[in-house]
């Protein structure tokens, strides 16, 4: 039984190290295989949603304009939003897209491109619902999906969470009535937000926060020629232009 114990306690530390050794892409690595991975939660209209089983969006033209500056292919993985995040630590794929927020936290465990898009989280209710703003979801229950920044922003505020992989069932779990507010990104929130769910979107915000791709250490260089061409993009208007196409406003970092 000890020696199972043992032998079972080598196996992980084992896999661990090897996941803390993955490293992420280097730019020679990506213009070699002439392509980079990238992983994606394709659940968050307007920046990554599935048409006919395409990811298209917002997120997807910025990325495949980047790919062109680089002279290389995207191939998109699709995934649940804490598997994206999971895997561009373990440098499973090379790029992780997926409307990802940069924050303090998250730069300890990855790397991030510069901001391109200045976003908010926001709080969804029902439309005869009491709450009107942050201050009133103390003792109430909150869907938000698993692994986002709402997710963590509730419960630094100390609100009660239920979290949901999916984010199409932190939706229904408002409109079902099993929680009392769901809390989510701004545009994807107007996006999911239909006439005749009976839903509405509260003026109050819970926070800003910028958006940005995500890589594994390792990807420095990658990463800096990536933001080259982000700065360009920004710069020439093509960003703010993508963000019009879909009938959005575009709120610079
Ligand atoms: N911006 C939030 C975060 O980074 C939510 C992102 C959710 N993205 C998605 N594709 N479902 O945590």
């Amino acid at each position: 039984m000890k020696k199972i114990i043992a032998l079972a306690l080598i196996l992980v530390l084992c896999l661990s190290l090897a996941a803390c050794g993955a490293k992420g892409a280097t730019l020679a690595d990506v213009k070699k295989a002439g392509k980079m991975t990238v992983a994606t939660s394709p659940d968050f209209p307007p920046f990554e949603s599935l048409e006919g089983g395409k990811v298209v969006g917002i997120e997807v033209d910025i990325m495949n304009l980047i790919a062109k500056d680089l002279g290389i292919e995207i191939e998109f993985v699709q995934m649940d939003f804490d598997s994206v995040l999971i895997g561009i630590q373990a440098a499973k794929y090379d790029c992780a897209m997926s409307g990802i927020t940069r924050d303090a936290d998250r730069e300890k465990n990855m790397l991030f491109t510069d901001p391109y898009y200045n976003a908010a989280q926001v709080i969804v209710v029902k439309a005869d619902s009491a709450i009107k703003g942050k201050a009133d979801l103390k003792d109430k229950i909150v869907s938000v999906q698993t692994g986002t920044t709402a997710e963590s922003g509730c419960g630094d505020e100390g609100i009660q969470v239920q979290g949901y992989t999916a984010n199409a069932d932190a939706k229904a779990a408002l409109t079902t009535g099993k929680v009392d507010a769901w809390v989510v990104d701004n545009l994807t929130a107007i996006q999911m937000v239909e006439e005749g769910d009976g839903l509405v979107i509260l003026e109050e915000k819970m926070t800003e926060e910028p958006y940005a791709f995500a890589f594994a250490f390792g990807s420095e260089d990658l990463v800096a020629e990536i933001n080259k061409s982000l700065a360009k993009l920004i710069a020439d208007g093509t960003v703010e232009q993508i963000f019009t196409n879909y009938g959005e406003t575009y709120a610079k970092p």
